[in-house]
């Protein structure tokens, strides 16, 4: 299967634009999506309903081995379920996004939820969106990206993402948390965020969500990819 699924992988810290830029290129290509933060997102809410504890290693890569969830993408929605719930809300909160960001530093979790990201590989393709694709989870991907932006920027970003959704956070509190998860998912032991020797860095700081995929095009066309051969 994975042979024959075309991949391209966007890794790149919170806020940086990776999950817009994943799902539009999703729906240009035609591809499937693994958004794989929120499947440590389920893990997280699938122990902290079981009231596991973070420093439970053992109970809490069980958890996440055995969890009864789903994650699709279809017509622009992701929707995720937990023994049948219907998730995708409670796992967009910061709180959820802050325990995940924990559990994530553990290497029996991220063992766990290696096969389950692997499984999402099927033609036509698919665009991986994360921390660790490009690194750990598809180190033969067609195409990498590594997508940054100032640590302002994505704060901002965060918050009016936020905003929408009727979340009220202050922003300083905002870009302190951003700034914590940052610095432990960059420093953590296993698969820290950093991009792939043969990634493509892409800085949005400046940038529309069009214009970085503007830039993102002629790299697919190099690496062979496109919508007509897919
Ligand atoms: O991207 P998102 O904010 O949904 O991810 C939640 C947390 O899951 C991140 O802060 C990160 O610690 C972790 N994660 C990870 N590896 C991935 C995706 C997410 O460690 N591939």
């Amino acid at each position: 299967m994975r042979d024959t699924a075309h991949i391209v992988t966007i890794d790149g810290p919170s806020g940086s634009g990776k999950g817009t830029i994943s799902r539009a290129l999703a729906d240009l290509l035609g591809w499937r999506l693994l958004d794989s933060g929120a499947l440590y997102r389920l893990a997280a809410l699938a122990a902290e309903r079981e009231r596991i504890p973070a420093s439970d290693d053992s109970a809490l890569a069980q958890i996440a081995a055995g969890m009864n969830a789903t994650l699709e993408y279809a017509d622009g929605v992701e929707r995720a379920t937990l023994d049948g719930e219907d998730v995708s809300e409670a796992l967009r909160s910061e709180r959820c996004g802050e325990f995940a960001s924990r559990i994530a530093a553990k290497h029996g979790v991220r063992q766990a939820l290696l096969e389950r990201q692997r499984a999402f590989a099927r033609p036509p393709g698919l665009v991986a969106d994360g921390r660790d694709m490009g690194t750990v989870v598809f180190p033969a991907a067609h195409l990498k990206l590594f997508l940054t932006a100032s640590s302002e920027e994505r704060a901002v970003r965060r918050h009016k993402q936020l905003k929408q959704k009727g979340i009220d956070v202050s922003l300083r509190s905002l870009s302190e948390d951003i700034g914590q998860r940052d610095a432990r998912d960059a420093n953590r032991k296993f698969s820290p965020l950093r991009a792939a020797d043969d990634a493509r860095v892409i800085d949005s700081t400046r940038l529309s969500p069009e214009e970085v995929i503007a830039r993102i095009l002629p790299l697919l066309e190099a690496a062979g990819i496109g919508p007509n051969r897919a």
